[in-house]
């Protein structure tokens, strides 16, 4: 019998994981994660969220309809502040550090545009997940009950690590709503917080290998006594 892991263990494995193998995940193992998630702590326990999981034909369907709508340079249209909006000071320092590191992985200079927008296209493609969920709330909540939708998003990435399977949040699939709600449907008068494509990982992909820091914990946490 394989040793269940603890919290921490899966705190420390999970990272984001941006390149998959095809092979889809059982139904019923994603039924009794999901099943697991719904414990999710939330504000008078309104449980905001709303999971739309797209997988199959829909899902190269809607790769299909997403990348058209980037290629064509439509503008985006998300409902809720995307969340690399308004940065400033330590904020922005961290989103640029965060981005450089990437492209440092990919081989991709800083000056290559194509080679950033090619990789950042990638985002519309799932990274080649075979699943992809969107997570949604009522389109007129606030930034308070986004904090269960973040409870929610991190206790589900988790439980798909306790279960030996990987996923990246995406905010950028946000950008595009109008496909997703056509080819998927999502409830009456929600917005898109952010997509979370997943799956097996692919432990050969080059992209896997992006690692990112985190500052010292006194620039996250001060002890008054
Ligand atoms: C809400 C949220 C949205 C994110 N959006 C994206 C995204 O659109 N595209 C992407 O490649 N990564 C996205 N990420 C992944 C972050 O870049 C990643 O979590 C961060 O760099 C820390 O790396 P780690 O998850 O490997 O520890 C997102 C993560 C979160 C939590």
């Amino acid at each position: 019998m394989t040793k269940t892991m603890t919290v921490s263990e899966a705190m420390c494995k999970r990272r984001t994981i941006r390149g998959f193998r095809p092979e889809p995940v059982a139904e019923d193992l994603l039924k009794k994660i999901l099943e697991t998630a719904q414990l999710a702590p939330s504000n008078c326990n309104t449980q905001p969220w709303f999971l739309t999981v797209v997988s199959g034909q829909a899902r190269d369907k809607l790769e299909q309809a997403l990348m058209a709508e980037l290629i064509s340079g439509k503008t985006p249209t998300p409902v809720f502040t995307l969340g690399d909006a308004n940065l400033e000071g330590i904020y922005k320092e961290r989103q640029y550090a965060c981005a450089a590191d990437y492209y440092q992985t990919m081989g991709v200079e800083r000056a290559d545009k194509a080679g950033r927008n090619e990789l950042m296209a990638k985002n519309w493609q799932f990274f080649g997940a075979p699943h992809v969920g969107f997570l949604t709330m009522p389109s007129t909540m606030g930034p308070v009950n986004a904090i269960d939708m973040g409870i929610y998003l991190q206790s589900l990435m988790l439980l798909l690590v306790e279960h030996g399977l990987d996923s990246c949040a995406q905010g950028a699939l946000a950008n595009f709503p109008d496909p997703i709600k056509e080819i998927a449907g999502i409830p009456e008068g929600h917005g898109i917080i952010c997509g979370l494509s997943f799956g097996y990982a692919d432990e050969e992909a080059k992209i896997n290998e992006v690692k990112m820091d985190r500052a010292d914990l006194k620039q996250s946490v001060k002890f008054v006594s």
